[in-house]
């Protein structure tokens, strides 16, 4: 991934962020219609295929990674940026292309850009058949008989309860080590710049006796790490009260299940099972997660914690809820209480509404104090509906936007190069999760705080700890032996 950040006009969006785009594989009995599913976007995405995935395959179909051999396409979109829209509506048009030779062919929309073109998605684009939003997926056996039924098939309902808790995944492109595990859905925060409380509806957690019983047989089938998600998994929150359940020994107060409560439960599955989270909130991250993932090993040492400027004014005017100061005091907290071996990663945007050249060197300021170990960099994109759309101007110039986005993108890089320099002699704990890209001779997996280690296999396989003494490093991967 680091890679994709060495070249600026890689920087698309949903290129950086979808981490290759991800496809359903094949799971044939021959016998049933064939879905094929495209995902873009963020894991909350990815982990939504795999419910749609699980919820088609109870109704009998199939999945395929070949899309000359689909009887459904199914679009997982992404709106956060135009660009990630473009990518989608290019895709689209390639997709007609198939249709035309295969006339029964179904079409559809799913995920956030569904959600927030609804039925305009029909008219934009002629080949789509389908258009569910991410609550609506338990209604898609329903949509695609409409569709069977010559009519063209909309569901695009928010709900304040869906979290899909009773529905187990179908891990599509699974490595067997590890995988993503939804927590909760949606977003109450409104952040300026932001669709995602548009597109994916109001914050709701889900039960943690489904998120434990979910883990437990990922453990149970061999998975080593897990990745809970959330848009802000600091605010997760349940109530054993409201939900009439049984207590369960980890709540606080009033039986409130809090994110510490959560991570602490699933961290204490086994002690093999390593557990990350994504993505914490700048103003709600408490002491208590810091303290909790201190006394679980098994919790990585990583956080990403989006700062998205480095400037107190810009901060207000995207609603983060936080200032320059309050970011860093936050850092400050996590080095003490987690060492400075513990990762933080970071999201940022520049070229926000009015940002001056100033509040731009505020960003950059800031990167040199935290020195992040990785960050996903954009520029502004304006997202219509967003308050910044309705009440701020789109007003730094393209180019003004394109070069202090190079700016950004070169301090992060030397700040990733000179972190991992540092690696150069440490020992590092390592999770295999397959072989090299580059060689099956040679294996890779990441550390505790996240970085990619890659190493001669020496009969070892993947779903195994290793110790890896790091020799040297290249972009963005650390080089090592595997060491007693
Ligand atoms: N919930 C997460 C982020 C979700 S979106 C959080 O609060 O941190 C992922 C990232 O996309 C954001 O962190 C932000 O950096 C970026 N992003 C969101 N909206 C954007 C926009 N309109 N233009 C450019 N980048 C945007
Ligand atoms: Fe968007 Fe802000 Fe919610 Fe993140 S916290 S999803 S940036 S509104
Ligand atoms: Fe994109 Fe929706 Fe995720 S807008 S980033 S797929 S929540």
């Amino acid at each position: 991934m680091k890679e994709l950040i060495q070249d600026i006009d890689l920087i698309d969006p949903a290129e950086v962020e979808r981490n290759g785009v991800k496809v359903s594989p094949n799971a044939n009995s021959g016998q049933n219609r064939k879905l094929y599913i495209e995902s873009y976007g963020c894991q909350m995405n990815f982990s939504d295929s795999e419910i749609v995935a699980s919820i088609l395959a109870k109704e009998g179909y199939d999945t395929t990674s070949d899309i000359e051999q689909a009887d459904l396409i199914f679009i997982n979109t992404c709106s956060i940026r135009e660009k990630a829209e473009q990518t989608i509506r290019h895709r689209l048009k390639h997709i007609n292309g198939f249709k035309k030779r295969k006339p029964g062919l179904l079409v559809g929309v799913l995920g956030c850009m569904a959600e927030r073109l609804k039925t305009n998605l029909l008219e934009e684009e002629k080949i789509v058949d389908l258009v569910a939003g991410p609550d609506a997926y338990r209604d898609l056996p329903k949509l695609i008989n409409q569709v069977d039924d010559g009519q063209k098939a909309v569901n695009t309902f928010l709900s304040r309860e869906e979290t899909y808790a009773d529905i187990s995944p179908v891990r599509l492109n699974s490595n067997g080590v590890t995988a993503f595990v939804s927590i909760m859905r949606g977003c109450d925060n409104m952040c300026t710049f932001c669709v995602v409380p548009f597109t994916r509806g109001r914050e709701r957690s889900r039960d943690p006796h489904s998120i434990m019983a979910e883990t437990q047989a990922l453990f149970d089938q061999g998975f080593r790490e897990v990745t809970l998600l959330g848009q802000n998994v600091d605010s997760y929150k349940w109530s054993e009260k409201e939900n009439n359940k049984a207590r369960i020994e980890k709540s606080g107060a009033e039986g409130i299940i809090n994110f510490a409560h959560l991570l602490e439960m699933v961290a204490k599955i086994h002690p093999d099972l390593r557990i990350r989270f994504s993505t914490s909130h700048p103003k709600d991250i408490t002491d208590e997660v810091l303290h909790t993932m201190a006394r679980h090993e098994n919790i990585c040492k990583n956080i990403h914690l989006p700062v998205q400027s480095g400037n107190s004014r810009i901060l207000e005017l995207m609603n983060r809820g936080y200032t320059r100061e309050w970011y860093l005091k936050r850092i400050n907290k996590i080095r003490e209480i987690l060492g400075k071996d513990c990762g933080i990663s970071s999201d940022m945007i520049i070229g926000f509404c009015s940002e001056t050249e100033e509040e731009h060197q505020d960003t950059l300021s800031l990167m040199d104090i935290v020195e992040f170990d990785f960050a996903y960099m954009f520029y502004y994109s304006e997202r219509p509906g967003t308050l910044a759309a309705k009440k701020l101007t789109d007003d730094v110039p393209l180019e003004v936007k394109k070069r202090r986005l190079e700016e950004i993108i070169r301090k992060q890089r030397l700040h990733a190069e000179k972190s991992n320099k540092s690696d150069v002699g440490k020992v590092f704990r390592i999770l295999i999760e397959g072989t090299s890209k580059k060689s099956e001779q040679y294996l890779q997996g990441r550390s505790s705080n996240n970085k990619v280690a890659v190493f001669e296999a020496q009969n070892k396989n993947k779903g195994e700890y290793v110790n890896v003494l790091i020799t040297e490093c290249t972009g963005g991967t650390l080089l090592g032996k595997i060491v007693a």
